[in-house]
């Protein structure tokens, strides 16, 4: 459903849009098994690269490896997801996840909400690069408009590695995909037996297997025995909003700037000279910067308007509204996923209010 906030400055942007080029990559569908069994929900992959597509030298290499599977490769490791769904594929890109960009994310997106718009289709999951996975994750649970699952799951463990995570992590996220317990949850995250919200995971260890969690929202669910098991029943993030994507066709430039001691204030403007239209500080504390950096936050401000969102270099934590009156408070969202937001707000053409409103739902007002 699409909120006021959401559909007024959204019809104001269409109404001043000139026919869109959508992006466009090449991207055909694989039916992967035939004939298929009708009496099986229907789940689509769509793959993007990531560890869990990669092959190492040898089965103890875990750094360093290439990635190359392609999507039927994958399902080919794991023929048991055929004796519970039938899956079709879509390779979409082939890339490490710090490759990811706003055309890939973006014809996610526009696939994902073509695919589950389908009656015979019941969920669909995007195999990824761990490295950002939480960002396509937030970014389509903040585009993708459907009760159906969507789950993002990757490896932490090339395929070729003893103990590769990537087979079971690929059985459970197909199994969650394919089970009405998934229903009405928007995007979630599958890795190491556990069932996390797209909103609040994060990855918080660059090589364990126990990576992705949320410290304070805590887990959705797990595995038992690969049945899925919700702690609760469903519910969405407080906050999410559902931006329509389907006539976009590139992002907003939105850069994060790090705090830390002896911050370089030059690189506010740098940053918008080359091209930025927001900006994110991952802070010090809640959302804090030098007093440099203060400034010259400030001076930008009044001379441009430009939103700047104040996040927290910590991995945990919020950053409450009414510290000042040029920053605007991300509320719970890390740096990352601050910066998907305000690409997506901007894009659709939310002017300042609305910027600020859209964080600020996500967490109490005092
Ligand atoms: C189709 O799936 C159903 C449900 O799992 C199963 O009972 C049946 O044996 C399958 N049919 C074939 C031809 O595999
Ligand atoms: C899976 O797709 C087939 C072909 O469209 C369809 O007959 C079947 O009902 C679908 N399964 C479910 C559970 O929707
Ligand atoms: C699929 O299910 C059938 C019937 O239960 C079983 O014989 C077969 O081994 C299963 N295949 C896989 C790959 O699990
Ligand atoms: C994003 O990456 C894909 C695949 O590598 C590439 O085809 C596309 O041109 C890239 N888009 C941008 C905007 O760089
Ligand atoms: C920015 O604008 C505000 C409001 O006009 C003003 O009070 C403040 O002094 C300005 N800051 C700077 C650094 O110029
Ligand atoms: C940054 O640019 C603004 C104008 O956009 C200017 O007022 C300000 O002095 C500049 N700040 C620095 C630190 O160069």
């Amino acid at each position: 459903m699409l909120s006021l906030l959401h559909v007024l400055p959204l019809l104001t942007s269409l109404a001043l849009a000139s026919p869109i080029q959508l992006p466009h990559l090449l991207v055909t569908r694989q039916d992967i098994q035939t004939p298929i069994n009708s009496s099986l929900p229907n789940v689509t992959i769509f793959a993007t690269g990531g560890t869990i597509a990669s092959q190492g030298a040898s089965n103890t290499q875990t750094t360093g490896y290439q990635v190359g599977l392609g999507v039927q490769q994958l399902v080919d490791a794991v023929p048991e997801i055929l004796n519970i769904s039938n899956v079709a594929g879509y390779q979409i890109s082939n890339v490490g996840s710090g490759s990811i960009n706003s055309t890939i994310s973006l014809t996610l997106a526009h696939m994902i909400n073509a695919e589950l718009a389908k009656d015979d289709v019941s969920g669909v999951i995007v195999t990824h690069g761990t490295d950002t996975l939480e960002e396509t994750a937030f970014f389509l649970s903040s585009t993708v408009n459907s009760p159906k699952p969507v789950i993002c799951v990757g490896a932490m463990r090339p395929a070729t590695a003893l103990s590769a995570d990537g087979p079971l992590n690929l059985f459970q996220a197909v199994t969650l995909a394919a089970s009405p317990a998934g229903r009405d949850r928007s995007t979630m995250i599958v890795l190491n037996d556990r069932i996390g919200s797209a909103f609040y995971t994060t990855k918080n260890n660059a090589n364990t297997l126990d990576t992705f969690f949320s410290t304070e929202a805590g887990q959705l669910g797990v595995f038992i025995n690969q049945v899925p098991f919700f702690f609760f029943a469903p519910a969405e993030p407080v906050g999410r909003i559902v931006f329509d994507v389907d006539s976009v066709s590139d992002l907003a430039q939105v850069d994060i700037i790090y705090s830390h001691q002896d911050m370089d204030p030059a690189l506010f403007n740098a940053s918008v000279a080359a091209g930025a239209e927001g900006i994110v500080v991952a802070g010090v504390g809640a959302g804090g910067t030098s007093s440099k950096a203060a400034l010259a936050m400030e001076e930008l401000y009044n001379a441009t308007g430009i939103p700047i969102v104040a996040s927290h270099r910590s991995s945990d934590g919020f950053v409450p509204s009414g510290e000042d009156d040029v920053t605007i408070a991300s509320g719970f969202y890390n740096p990352q996923k601050s910066r998907i937001l305000l690409q997506l707000a901007l894009t659709v053409g939310y002017d300042e209010a609305a910027i600020r409103e859209a964080f600020a739902k996500s967490y109490p007002m005092p």
